[in-house]
């Protein structure tokens, strides 16, 4: 029987052409998996399944992951304020596992002995799908044709008319995007020079179609969003009206280099509206409702968690115990928060309130109704500074009497 390998197929023209390569070069059969983790309707599901089986799968398998995306992917993101390099949402790293997860569940369907992805040998997408699949499922092979091929995209086109495969793709195609839920990366092109602007034609996203000032109020339970403007809706559809709500006044681009886990220093931009606003809320609200310490903490794990995701790390045992101290950190942070939008994407939090908030309008007035006990504060500072004082006294006297010898 032939050797199977479930290829994780986005519909574009590599993992087309890898169908077909892995075919023709190693004689296998290939199953392709189409995960939807929210790319947005570019391009409708059946044209994609058509060219998937044009292409020589045996059978291309839809699996609708979207509600998924958010709950187990975003949601941990969100707890943890999730940005790399104090920036970056994670964007392509928090799918990858979700994907990774259903291509080992097809491959034990189909009885697969391999799973395949798309991915070059450049960027952290490979160390993702192969650390992760590697974590989920030890026995079974990864295959990374795209590695091996040495075709340019001019080839990649050429084989694909070569053996009919319809692709819509052409020979300049300029840009390399990755979207799902939480936002896009927008790779090549002019952006390759670190110096150049960013062009306005690859965003989609925050492209500027409102000059009104957008207010929206997020209402978090437990650290995660449940409604916006008093409507109650799943997070997924949180995700996304923020998205479009923020989007829509140009709010949520970045524009960075970043260091990728491989050792190459690249330039990304991404539009991420809804992660940034929503993590902004999360953090505001998390400054008003957490412990000192705690929250003092949290930010220094926030970090680690951000990096472990980006490394492909998420299937670990590290990345598992952050999770479990960022959900014990969260039970007080409820409440709501608002945040302005100003076109062309300017975002402002104006204001947050919770049931359970730290702040004590006696102990911070300098009102009439200051309930703050003064006092105790001459000996707490006295006894603060003690150490220092003691300190400043002996060297002020080591220094007279270095002066007068
Ligand atoms: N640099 C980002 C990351 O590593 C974006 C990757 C985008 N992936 C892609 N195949 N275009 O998460």
């Amino acid at each position: 029987m032939a050797k199977r390998v479930v290829l994780a197929y986005s519909g574009g023209l590599d993992t087309s052409v890898a169908v077909r390569w892995m075919m023709e070069e190693w004689g296998v059969e290939v199953v392709c998996v189409l995960v939807d983790v929210g790319q947005g309707d570019a391009e409708d599901f059946d044209a994609i399944r058509a060219r998937a089986l044009a292409a020589g799968a045996i059978e291309c398998v839809i699996v609708d992951a979207r509600d998924e995306m958010a709950e187990e992917f975003c949601a941990p993101a969100i707890l943890a304020n999730a940005r790399y390099e104090g920036k970056y949402p994670l964007v392509s790293a928090l799918s990858r596992p979700v994907i990774v997860r259903h291509l080992v569940d097809q491959a034990r369907k189909f009885n697969a002995q391999a799973v395949a992805h798309g991915c070059t040998g450049k960027g952290n997408d490979q160390v993702r799908f192969e650390v992760g699949t590697h974590a989920l499922a030890p026995d079974l092979e990864v295959l990374a044709p795209a590695r091996l091929w040495g075709m340019t995209r001019a080839d990649s086109v050429d084989y694909a008319a070569k053996w009919n495969i319809p692709i819509g793709a052409t020979k300049e195609k300029i840009y390399s995007i990755d979207e799902n839920l939480w936002g896009r990366a927008i790779e090549c092109g002019a952006m390759e020079d670190p110096w150049a602007a960013p062009p306005e034609e690859p965003f989609t996203l925050t492209r500027v179609r409102s000059q009104e000032t957008v207010e929206l109020t997020i209402a978090f339970e437990g650290g995660l969003p449940v409604a916006v403007d008093g409507v109650s809706m799943s997070l997924a559809d949180i995700i996304s009206t923020v998205t479009e709500r923020a989007g829509a006044t140009g709010f949520g681009r970045l524009d960075m280099v970043e260091n990728r886990r491989v050792g190459i220093k690249s330039r990304e931009v991404y539009e991420c509206p809804g992660a940034l606003a929503i993590i902004a809320a999360h953090c505001d609200l998390e400054d008003l409702t957490l412990e000192r310490d705690v929250h003092h903490e949290k930010l220094r794990l926030e970090t680690r968690w951000a990096e472990l995701v980006y490394d492909g790390m998420w299937f670990s045992p590290l990345k598992e115990a952050l999770d479990a101290f960022m959900s014990e950190t969260q039970r007080s942070v409820t409440g709501e928060v608002r945040l302005r939008f100003e076109a062309p994407g300017l975002m402002r939090i104006v204001g947050r309130r919770s049931p359970v908030a730290l702040y004590d309008y006696g102990l911070a007035t300098y009102e009439a109704a200051d309930t703050f006990r003064h006092e105790d504060s001459e000996g707490f500072v006295r006894l603060w500074g003690l150490g220092i004082a003691t300190w400043a006294a002996r060297q002020g006297a080591k220094n007279a009497s270095a002066r007068q010898g």
